[in-house]
């Protein structure tokens, strides 16, 4: 409360300024700082397996409208939405063996927007050569498609990453979501992507949001693993160690103690990564198996500056492994679509937490305190990332020449087994300064 020396409180709503928000961390269209800076990267914009030569999609990505086709040979393009011609949408248009033909006049691009026809023209386009469709490169890998919106000159391989090669005996790569109409260009979220991305280093909402104010919402919470008092908000400070930077982006680790089978107890990490400039490395938060190899990366991909698109690859032996992550979180037993508004107000869970923040959070707006410190620091290291586009630096986490393995660790890590009695403290080490 604000008190003057009148005792007057000054706290009221009344006066204050206008909100705003800090567009150099939210902002992503062309010529903008953090645009610009996203445009270092490669990111998701289609599943491999979903995206077939039958019909062409719109999507946005980075404020930019875009259609993204399998052209009939097998190869994915990514091209301006509005036709080199006349500006019809290429939504429209068909997908032959060679490229995709627009719908008014019958102008052809290649995935690489070079014209190869120009229907009515005599001679089906003498001069086609100065037609040119904007076009992106794009490449496929773990079953998605990248594309490459930057420089061409700064244009830096597509990244690889450990958790999502080398697969076991039975195990496949799955990318496509089971939500209808949203299996092919992303799970949409219609809020500024950065809440989304945010929301990988905020601990504390978890046993909050997710537990406490809610009820328990992660399926088969107290049956596989985490204890009640996991979900403890009132202890919840004590155990997380914030802020460990690693190789990549961000870590955080919350301590916990696990009942082994043979009567001990065992102090646990819960460590949760996440990479620059958009990757969440998301644990199994359904069904905890200590020291498991990390199976799982998403990418929170701006639309634009209100909305994003989701994108998700898990190595597994079957794709409900994909379908927990999309659907493992209920509330009140239900799943997010089956809701009435009284059942969000009364159970409410990721999607009204951060939708409900605004189309763009009002960061003139918050209140930050210690359990932010995560999100403190991720945007701080985007900042940074920004600051170094701006000086002509390459950014975090992009490399030129061959692309390396990549490592990230997140899961359920057993720190000292088979402990007699209980330990609540948590005790950092000087690993724990760096973990790779
Ligand atoms: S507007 Fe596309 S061919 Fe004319
Ligand atoms: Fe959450």
């Amino acid at each position: 409360m604000t008190v003057t020396s009148s005792g007057q409180d000054t706290g009221t709503g009344y006066g204050r300024p206008a909100s705003s928000h800090d567009a150099r961390l939210t902002e992503v269209g062309p010529e903008t700082p953090m645009g610009e800076a996203l445009r270092r990267y490669w990111h998701p914009v289609a599943s491999s397996s979903a995206l077939t030569s039958d019909l062409p999609h719109r999507t946005r990505i980075l404020g930019e409208n875009l259609v993204v086709f399998r052209d009939g040979s097998g190869r994915p393009g990514v091209v301006f939405e509005r036709c080199a011609h006349r500006g019809s949408s290429l939504f429209y248009g068909r997908v032959e063996e060679d490229g995709i033909r627009c719908c008014y006049h019958g102008w052809k691009f290649d995935v690489q927007g070079h014209c190869l026809e120009q229907a009515c023209e005599p001679g089906r386009g003498l001069r086609r050569d100065v037609a040119r469709q904007p076009w992106y490169p794009v490449e496929e890998r773990y079953g998605l498609v990248f594309v490459y919106m930057g420089p061409p000159d700064r244009k830096p391989p597509l990244p690889r990453y450990e958790c999502l090669e080398n697969l076991a005996d039975g195990e496949s790569l799955f990318s496509e979501v089971p939500v209808p109409g949203q299996n092919v260009t992303g799970l949409v979220g219609d809020f500024n992507w950065l809440q989304a991305f945010e929301n990988a280093m905020d601990p504390v909402h978890a046993m909050w949001l997710h537990y406490t104010h809610s009820g328990p919402q992660f399926e088969g919470t107290g049956t596989i693993g985490f204890p009640p008092s996991y979900f403890d908000p009132y202890t919840v400070s004590d155990k997380i160690r914030y802020n460990i930077t690693t190789d990549h982006g961000l870590m955080y680790r919350q301590r916990w103690q696990r009942d082994q089978p043979d009567g001990t107890t065992a102090d646990m990490d819960w460590c949760f990564e996440v990479q620059l400039p958009n990757i969440i490395a998301l644990p199994d938060f359904v069904e905890v198996v200590p020291d498991r190899r990390h199976d799982c990366l998403i990418w929170i991909v701006p639309s634009d500056d209100t909305s994003y698109r989701a994108f998700m690859v898990v190595r597994a032996q079957s794709p409900d492994r994909l379908t927990r992550i999309v659907l493992g979180i209920k509330q009140n037993g239900k799943l997010f679509f089956e809701l009435t508004e009284e059942e969000k107000q009364r159970f409410p869970g990721d999607f009204e937490a951060q939708s409900s923040q605004g189309p763009i959070t009002q960061h003139s707006e918050e209140t930050l305190a210690t359990s932010d410190k995560s999100v403190v620091a991720l945007r701080r290291m985007l900042r940074k990332m920004v600051d170094d586009v701006e000086a002509g630096r390459d950014p975090i986490n992009v490399e030129h020449g061959q692309a390396q393995l990549r490592q990230v660790k997140s899961g359920v890590f057993t720190v000292s087994p088979g402990l007699t009695a209980r330990s609540t403290a948590v005790a950092p080490s000087v690993a724990d300064a760096r973990v790779g």
